[in-house]
């Protein structure tokens, strides 16, 4: 494996919705879920790019909210995957001091597919390298309310003034409480919206669609995004000549 290239600066947190698979497999006269199959061979590839080139937080996007409403047998075929997937890579992870976190309703979850994950999660917690956030059965506006909720019922119970409601205390409620907020998001496949993803969270990202598919996004794709990312002036309201 050639070593990754020198790109300044880097993201701190990098986000992908990973998007295209069933397009992919369409276009190869195959079943959605050969695509999710090499789907999952390019999440492999870019935890790994990730890691090598020094990203320090890499959030996936694997399963929405919404993605239950998609047909049985696709979502039995997607935890199916996930689960070989955590099964398969957990050693790699400690090897490698990758921390795995879920962000979501781990809940609602198969209840096997939860037990391998909330192992995983044990079991690397206190891995010292990257964080890997899987955002499963994910949705930002869940996970507001979820928020606003645990918010209010601590001050209704007066352990919290309204007043002291900031945007750090908010945070510090999202399943991404105690990370940075994404620097760049990347989405593949040609879509270009945000589908219930980290909305609070990417309030400054940098945002970078790309046509390619999800299984053709691999080292290279990935390390190109990095660069144009490195070649984008962040102002974060200011002028240009203030930055
Ligand atoms: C992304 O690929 C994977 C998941 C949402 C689980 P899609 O399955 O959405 O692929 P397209 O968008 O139908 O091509
Ligand atoms: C977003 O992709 C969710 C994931 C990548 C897991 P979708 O393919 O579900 O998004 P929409 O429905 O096209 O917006
Ligand atoms: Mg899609």
């Amino acid at each position: 494996m050639t070593t990754p290239p020198v790109i300044q600066p880097l993201p701190v947190h990098v986000a992908i919705i990973m998007d295209g698979n069933g397009r992919w497999a369409k276009e190869r006269h195959q079943p959605r879920l050969f695509g999710h199959r090499a789907g999952v061979e390019s999440v492999r590839v870019i935890v790994e790019a990730a890691r090598e080139i020094g990203i320090r937080h890499l959030t996936l996007y694997a399963f929405s909210t919404e993605n239950w409403q998609r047909p049985g047998l696709e979502v039995k075929g997607l935890m199916a995957l996930l689960k070989t997937f955590l099964l398969a890579e957990l050693e790699t992870m400690k090897k490698n001091g990758i921390r795995l976190d879920c962000f979501g309703q781990k809940e609602r979850l198969p209840d096997e597919v939860r037990a391998v994950l909330e192992r995983v999660i044990a079991e690397t917690a206190n891995a010292p390298g990257m964080r890997l956030n899987l955002a499963l059965s994910y949705g930002s506006r869940a996970e507001m309310l979820r928020a606003v909720r645990e918010v209010s019922r601590r001050c209704a119970a007066g352990e919290l003034a309204p007043e002291a409601i900031d945007e750090e205390l908010f945070s510090n409620q999202l399943y991404s409480a105690g990370q940075p907020d994404p620097d760049l998001l990347i989405r593949t496949s040609g879509e270009q919206r945000l589908s219930n993803f980290l909305l609070w969270q990417l309030s400054y990202a940098e945002l970078y669609f790309t046509e390619t598919r999800w299984p053709d996004f691999r080292r290279a794709q990935f390390f190109e995004a990095l660069q144009v990312f490195a070649n984008r002036q962040r102002r974060f309201g200011k002028t240009g000549e203030q930055v």
